[in-house]
């Protein structure tokens, strides 16, 4: 790296030499671990830049300590509907309230991580931003609001930051590389993917279901790649081949016209860039705006002009790029003015369902297909319907490992659990039991798993079985909503058995919920609640306070999507 070692700068003055060492704090919020990540990161660059740097959650920082801080660094990311993520809540809270402190003494910049096609695009950043101003703190780099593809702006904020911050100290102005941020380590990464090969590709579900559940096994032999249970795997995939044939049928361009797709100067026949490149199923505000910024399109400007953001918002909802460039025409005067528009395929990451003890240099995915009909055309998950339509045994595709220190087991491997993974909800938990019986752990285990049918959806049924044959798991709760003319749902086995749940509790168990959020983790947490409340005797409010305390600990964590 060309960081300048302040040894070999001209001599600093006897008063920068004796100052104490600058401090920074850097907090982060994070829900998928690239806020995590990127402050991990950051914190190395202060420290080798003399700065004294504490990286922490923001729930896992004592809000008092905010007298003695200096500099602050939020690193946050924005999640659901605008919704600050599960370790950020409780300081987003307490910085929003009447109890926060003044901030007179604090330099502090933000980083919001997010993505466009929501419509709360950065909100969590952007509301702390706001709030340490009125708090009295002092913007010495502006904001910067990241889409997916974070990477590069995060490095340029991360260097702006840098050098304001060795500015107001007064101290020797540092030549930092930009690339800080995106230099691969010596393992692949989210920015250099390694192209791993698919061993394993099956169906899960039963002929006759409603549903397609895709168990894929990825070799990282050579990779030198390692995850724990609870950690994600990232997967560029590919748009489908019949919606990039629909696209250029609307496009007046050749498609063998040569694209050149970043600043590497990296070309690709337009068809191509369509294919493996650029994202085409989904649109945003940012992206029609930015459209119409290079065109004189009228139709499109009236769309976004002031009063008509709900006539935008239901035009954008689950249409496409095809859909537009029918609607509104294409942009741009040749291939490439068309594609630069665009933004990149962002990976997806999903929970990895194995532990890679039980099963050495191997992966494995446990993918729900999605597809479904909406404006007169049938869509497909873009990730999904690849991994369950032209993924094939011996393909590569590139991945990368996402830690998440959000969702890990106990430390201690005698700690009870207690997983609750309806759908493909249950793919880390699949991991926990493996790697638990690979290690020989004494804690017990309760699974809840549902899905629509017992004959065709019961994920992994025969290893869960096994399990609690070999005494790995020790308690297991199916519910199956469509087999009975009432629906039934793992909640409703909750509470069945509230007592028992409760005294788990009590015996200090770790809680985790995985799957769906909108509904099922909502109706879950007010389950557990309800549950506390009753066997605990305990008033709502108490019973929220032992959640909370729960999260706190760190024994009650979510991967909820
Ligand atoms: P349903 O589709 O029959 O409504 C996995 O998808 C399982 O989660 C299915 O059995 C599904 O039931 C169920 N499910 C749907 N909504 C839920 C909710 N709010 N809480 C818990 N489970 C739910």
């Amino acid at each position: 790296a060309s960081i300048t070692n302040s040894a070999t700068n001209a001599p600093r003055s006897t008063e920068t030499t004796s100052k104490p060492m600058k401090d920074i704090t850097i907090l982060f919020g994070s829900q998928t671990g690239n806020a995590h990540g990127l402050s991990k990161k950051a914190g190395a660059t202060f420290k080798e830049n003399g700065f004294d740097v504490t990286v922490s959650a923001m729930n896992d920082f004592k809000p008092n300590q905010l007298k003695k801080v200096s500099n602050l660094l939020i690193i946050v990311s924005t999640h659901g509907e605008g919704e600050p993520p599960d370790n950020a809540i409780i300081f987003h809270e307490f910085l929003h309230g009447k109890r926060a402190p003044k901030l007179d003494h604090v330099n502090f910049s933000v980083l919001s991580l997010g993505d466009s096609s929501y419509e709360f695009f950065c909100e969590t950043g952007k509301q702390f931003d706001k709030r340490l101003e009125e708090l009295g703190a002092s913007r010495v780099y502006p904001r910067f609001d990241c889409d997916l593809d974070f990477e590069e702006p995060a490095a340029e904020w991360l260097d702006g930051v840098l050098r304001s911050l060795n500015e107001q100290e007064g101290g020797v102005h540092q030549e930092v590389a930009a690339t800080t941020m995106t230099a691969p380590t010596s393992t692949y990464t989210r920015s250099n993917p390694f192209k791993a090969e698919v061993i394993e590709n099956i169906n899960l579900n039963g002929r006759g279901s409603n549903k397609e559940t895709r168990h894929l096994e990825i070799s990282l032999e050579g990779s030198n790649l390692t995850y724990k249970p609870g950690d994600s795997l990232g997967v560029y995939p590919e748009n489908d081949p019949e919606l990039v044939e629909f696209l250029l049928q609307e496009l007046p361009w050749s498609t063998s016209d040569s694209v050149t797709i970043n600043k590497h100067g990296d070309i690709l026949s337009l068809k191509e860039a369509l294919t493996t490149y650029y994202e085409i199923t989904v649109l945003s505000k940012p992206l029609l705006q930015k459209i119409a910024d290079h065109t004189t399109n009228e139709k499109l400007q009236e769309l976004l002009s002031a009063g008509n953001e709900e006539k935008l918002k239901t035009y954008i909802d689950g249409r496409d790029v095809i859909d537009l460039v029918r609607d509104y025409g294409v942009w741009g005067s040749s291939a490439q003015e068309f594609v630069s528009i665009l933004r990149k395929i962002p990976a997806r990451l999903y929970s990895i369902s194995s532990s890679i003890q039980a099963n050495p240099d191997e992966v494995h995915l446990t993918i729900g297909a999605v597809r479904y009909t909406t404006h007169d055309r049938q869509r497909k998950g873009v990730c999904s319907t690849f991994a369950a339509e032209r993924l094939n045994i011996g393909d590569k595709i590139p991945v990368f490992v996402q830690e998440n220190d959000n969702f890990k087991l106990p430390e201690n491997p005698e700690t009870p659990i207690i997983m609750i993974g309806p759908g493909t909800g249950v793919a880390p938990f699949r991991a926990f039991i493996q790697e638990r019986e690979e290690i020989g752990a004494e804690g017990k285990s309760w699974l809840f798993f549902g899905d629509q049918h017992f004959m065709t959806d019961f994920l992994y049924q025969t290893e869960w079985k096994q399990w609690l044959q070999n005494g790995t798991l020790t308690k297991l709760d199916v519910a199956f909503s469509r087999d009975t003319e009432e629906k039934v749902y793992v909640q409703h086995r909750m509470l069945a058995q509230s007592k028992e749940l409760f005294a788990w509790l009590e015996e200090g168990a770790t809680v985790y919920i995985c799957g769906d959020e909108k509904n099922m983790a909502k109706d879950v947490h007010n389950t557990l609640l309800q549950i506390i409340e009753t066997e605990g005797g305990l008033s709502h409010e108490q019973a929220e306070e032992y959640l909370t305390n729960l999260q706190q600990q760190k024994r009650y964590q979510r991967d909820v999507y």
